[in-house]
């Protein structure tokens, strides 16, 4: 740490505490530590790096999911990406696709002419991203690409051009690192199983 920059004292609460509903669905067996998490991100951001040396893309966040990926993989690309977002809703509370998508939150930025990558959480039916990708390839970008931090193995009901992807997971509702439950667990470092729902 810098001489001057001090942490302040006593703020530290523990991630225990998140969890204040002993009786309803929590956070389970981890299926990914932080460690686990943070080596793959590593590496994904030096296959980004290399791949779009000559052409520095603009990275769409799919909100609200993707912040916690976003903000990690965005320090390991040594180039200058720029940044943006947008917010889509899929479930509500509810922990299957309705595949209906809404967009709450739409971009600042124009896409044409421009390389996107599109950097989202999960892909489970992938009916989410599939609708992504249509709305945005309107847009007329240079490429479009996708970088995935999650693929459900064996769920896609719908083929999906995924150029990057994190980790394939069993087909089990997950926890932390971005993903919640009904709001709740996007900030648990590691990815655990929902136990209980
Ligand atoms: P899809 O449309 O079925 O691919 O679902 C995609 C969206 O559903 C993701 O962007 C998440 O918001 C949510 N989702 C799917 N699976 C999970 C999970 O295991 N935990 C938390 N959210 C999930
Ligand atoms: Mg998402």
């Amino acid at each position: 740490m810098v001489v001057g920059f001090r942490r302040p004292k006593n703020l530290m609460q523990s991630l225990e505490t998140t969890d204040d509903s002993p009786n309803g669905p929590a956070p389970g067996r981890v299926v990914l530590t932080e460690r686990d998490i943070r080596r793959r991100v590593s590496e994904l951001g030096s296959e980004i790096t290399r791949d779009y040396a000559h052409d520095p893309p603009l990275l769409v966040g799919v909100l609200k999911g993707a912040f916690v990926l976003m903000a990690d993989i965005a320090r390991e690309i040594r180039l200058p990406v720029t940044f943006d977002f947008m917010a889509v809703s899929s479930y509500g509370g509810q922990t299957h696709s309705s595949g209906v998508v809404r967009i709450l939150k739409d971009l600042d930025i124009e896409l044409e002419g421009r390389s996107v990558l599109v950097v989202e959480d999960v892909v489970d039916s992938g009916l989410t991203l599939h609708y992504l990708l249509r709305n945005l390839k309107m847009r007329k970008p240079k490429s479009l690409e996708v970088c995935a931090f999650l693929v459900k193995e064996s769920r896609q009901r719908v083929e999906l051009p995924i150029r990057y992807t994190g980790f394939e997971i069993p087909p089990d509702f997950v926890v932390g690192y971005g993903l919640d439950f009904d709001g709740r667990y996007r900030n648990l470092p590691h990815l655990a199983v929902l136990d209980g729902v």
